[in-house]
This record gives C-alpha cells, structure tokens and sequence, in this order.
C-alpha cells in the first residue's frame, strides 16, 4: 500500500493526462504500457532488489555493497532530484489547494475556461498556495510520517479510485465524448518520434517514482518473507490502472468541452472545471460534493508523494551533516521555496525566460522525468545487473529459492536488468537528447 501510494499521486492525475495530449494521444499510450512492462519493471524491482538485501536506503545500501567506490555518487543523485521534483510538483499541489478552495466557496460555474489562466497569471494566489502546500508537507516531514498520514492514505486512495471511476463515467458520457475515447484507443503510427519514447518513458519513470531512491527506501522496509515480484506488480499494476482512468476522465471531456489536448500542464485544471460546471448545472449538490471529495483526495495524493520527495532529503542532512531535524527540514523548505516560486512564476510574469527552450517549469519537470530519474534508473539496473553478483540477487529475488514462480522468471528478468533496460534506456536517452 506504501508502495502504490507513493507511485500514485498527481503523475497519475495531472501529469499523465497532458503528456498523452502533448505527445500525440494513443501512440504515447502504446508506448508508455510498453516501457512500464519492459523497462520501468525491471527497474523498479532491481531498486526492490537493493534496499530489501542491505535494509537501507540508497547511501547505506551503497556503502553496504561497494564500500568505498564511486557508486555513492548514485546516493547524493538521489538526494537532489527528489528535490527539484519537489519544487515543481509543489506549485501543482498549490493548485490543487486553490481548486479546492474554489469547490468549497462558491463551485464552478461559466467561467471555467478563463478559471485557470486567469489564476496562473495573477500570481500572488498561486504562490500563496504553492507556499501552503510545501508548508503542510514541511509540517508533516517534522512531525513524523508514521501512524496519521499511513492511516490516512489507505482510506484515501480507496477513495480517490471510486472517485475518478464517476468522474470517468460522467464524463464518457458528455456529448462529444466519443472523439476522446478514440484518441485515447486509436495510435496514429506517423506521431511515433524518439521525443514521443522519451516522454513516455520519462513519464513511467515518474510515475512510478523510479531513479530516485523512493523504491529502494520502502523496500528496505520489507520482510525477508515478503514477495519482491508481487509487491512490485501489485503497485506498478496500481498505478498504471489509475493512470489510465485518470486518461479515460479526462480526455473525453477534454473533446467535449472543446479544450486542446496540448495544453499543457493546466490540462486538468481546465477540464475537471468544466465537468464540475456541467454536473452542476443538473445536480448541483452532488457535483459540489464530488469535487469538494476529488480535489482533496488529489491534495492528500499529492501531500503522500511530496512527503517522500522531502523526508529523502531531510534524511540525508540529519544523517549524513548531522543537522537537526528542524534545521534540516527548514532548509529543504527554504531551498524548494525558491526554486518552486521561479516555477510558479514561469506562468506569469517569468514566462519569457527560457531555460534551453523551456520555461522554468518545463525545465524543471523535463530535467528530472527524462534526465536525472532516467540516469538514476540506469545506474541501479546497471548495479543490479554487472555489480551485484547474480547468485546474491537471484536469492534476494527467490527468497533463497523459496518462491517457485519468482525461480521460474529469474532468468527473464536478469536478462531485463542486465541488458536490455541499460542499452534502451541508453539509446532513447542519447536520441533524445
Ligand atoms: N510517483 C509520484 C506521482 O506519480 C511522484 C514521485 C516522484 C514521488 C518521485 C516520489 C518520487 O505523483
């Protein structure tokens, strides 16, 4: 449960919605299921793999396995892209807070297609509550983790899965709905670039929060009797089912309310609107219910995964530079603050500076989802596969040959980690870039 929920957050919700719109509809679609199976898998159970033999997180475990080698460059890599990821996912978190103060306070009504530009450009409400979201999830990192917020995301995402499944009916229902469901179901071949593959496998890596040492962290958790394979499928299965409903919500209201699928990350703050708006004008309590419930399961979603994102970082500095935690944690927020307000920023008044073509934001999420998660990924498959030896990560994977269908794929998945993930994950890499 710790697993899913750490994958399932605003990627599912937000971000894999707008990447589908950008990247060409249903041939993104097919290419994203693809590296989820056959790269993102692997990947992620060769973190598995690591934090459950050494019981530690990625320094610990580096230090555990190749003591006094270069390989602890791979623990500081994973103690900043969380961070930057952090900064960005914050101001989308922040919006999420104003949606629903939005929901609360008055609903949605006409003016749902000028709502968010309108929010985004006039900056101080945006940054408001970019700075409440990071606050509450500074708040919750110096209080400890434990018992509250655990509790709290099994029931909530329970919740947010019945939500979306209403969302996604109403609006598969909306007049106009058909030519979203085809986008979503017919590829159009022709879209198919190395920009496509890159996104979509930058995408799964995100989602499934890979490269960063989320994974290896909660699986260093893990019993010696647990199951690596089904733990990992259980949650990759998860997310990519959310993901795909999260797609089947959005895009057919997306063509029904005549929005451009390219938008951009403001893609479901204008769709989700615009279907609370329409409800409404039938039922109006249960629309002003559906959306007050929605917007905070996606707030405590989002909060779920950004305290993941901080603790990483919070850690490091109280272990490592034995700060306090307080000190530490003030720090992270300090840091995430400023680099999240040029983000926020980016929509505004910033959104003439250009970093290599992009805004502050795109800079930020393209820099993490398709370099620093893709290198970090690279780098456990690599150590998975030629540092580690093969008998040691067979009984880690087996549970000393206990779990017959785990020895039965064994040798299919180290031929994943060994070969394949390293040398397409290179290739895509390098065609991207
Ligand atoms: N996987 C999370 C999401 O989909 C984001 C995340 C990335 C969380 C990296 C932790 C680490 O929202």
């Amino acid at each position: 449960m710790a697993m899913a929920g750490s994958a399932i957050g605003l990627g599912n919700i937000w971000r894999f919605p707008y990447m589908v719109g950008q990247y060409g509809g249903a041939v993104f679609i097919v290419v994203y299921l693809t590296a989820c199976i056959f790269l993102s898998l692997p990947i992620l159970l060769s973190e598995s793999i690591i934090g459950r033999s050494t019981q530690s997180g990625t320094f610990g475990a580096m230090e555990k396995l190749a003591p006094g080698t270069a390989w602890k460059w791979l623990g500081l890599l994973t103690v900043f892209s969380p961070l930057i990821i952090l900064s960005f996912y914050s101001v989308v978190g922040g919006w999420s807070i104003e949606y629903l103060w939005q929901s609360v306070t008055s609903g949605f009504g006409d003016d749902v297609s000028t709502l968010f530009g309108s929010f985004i450009s006039a900056p101080w409400g945006a940054l408001a509550c970019h700075t409440i979201f990071l606050a509450l999830t500074a708040i919750i990192v110096l209080a400890g983790v434990k018992s509250g917020i655990e509790k709290f995301n099994k029931v909530s995402l329970p919740v947010l899965f019945i939500l979306i499944i209403v969302i996604m009916v109403y609006s598969l229902n909306l007049p106009g709905a058909s030519s979203g469901v085809s986008y979503m179901l017919k590829p159009d071949f022709s879209k198919l670039t190395p920009s496509v593959v890159a996104a979509a496998m930058g995408q799964s890596f995100f989602s499934l929060s890979l490269g960063v040492g989320t994974i290896l962290t909660y699986s260093s958790y893990m019993k010696k009797s647990d199951n690596i394979l089904t733990t990992g499928l259980g949650s990759a299965g998860f997310d990519l089912l959310f993901a795909l409903l999260a797609g089947f919500a959005i895009m057919p209201a997306v063509f029904a309310a005549g929005i451009e699928p390219g938008a951009g990350p403001g893609l479901i703050f204008e769709t989700l609107p615009f279907i609370f708006a329409k409800m409404g004008a039938a039922a109006p309590v249960v629309s002003r219910i559906v959306s007050i419930l929605f917007f905070v399961t996606i707030v405590i979603a989002a909060l779920t995964s950004s305290i993941s994102m901080c603790e990483v970082g919070v850690a490091y500095l109280v272990e490592e530079k034995g700060m306090s935690r307080l000190k530490a944690t003030l720090l992270i927020f300090a840091g995430t603050w400023t680099l999240g307000t040029l983000c926020s920023l980016s929509f505004g008044p910033l959104s003439e500076v250009h970093l290599f073509g992009d805004t502050i934001f795109d800079f930020c999420d393209k820099l993490t989802s398709n370099y620093l998660m893709t290198f970090g990924s690279l780098l456990f498959v690599l150590f998975v596969g030629w540092k580690m030896d093969r008998a040691a990560v067979c009984r880690e994977f087996t549970n000393n040959g206990t779990l017959r269908a785990n020895s039965f794929l064994f040798g299919l998945l180290y031929f994943l980690i060994r070969y394949i993930a390293p040398v397409v994950i290179l290739i895509i890499f390098v065609t991207s870039l």
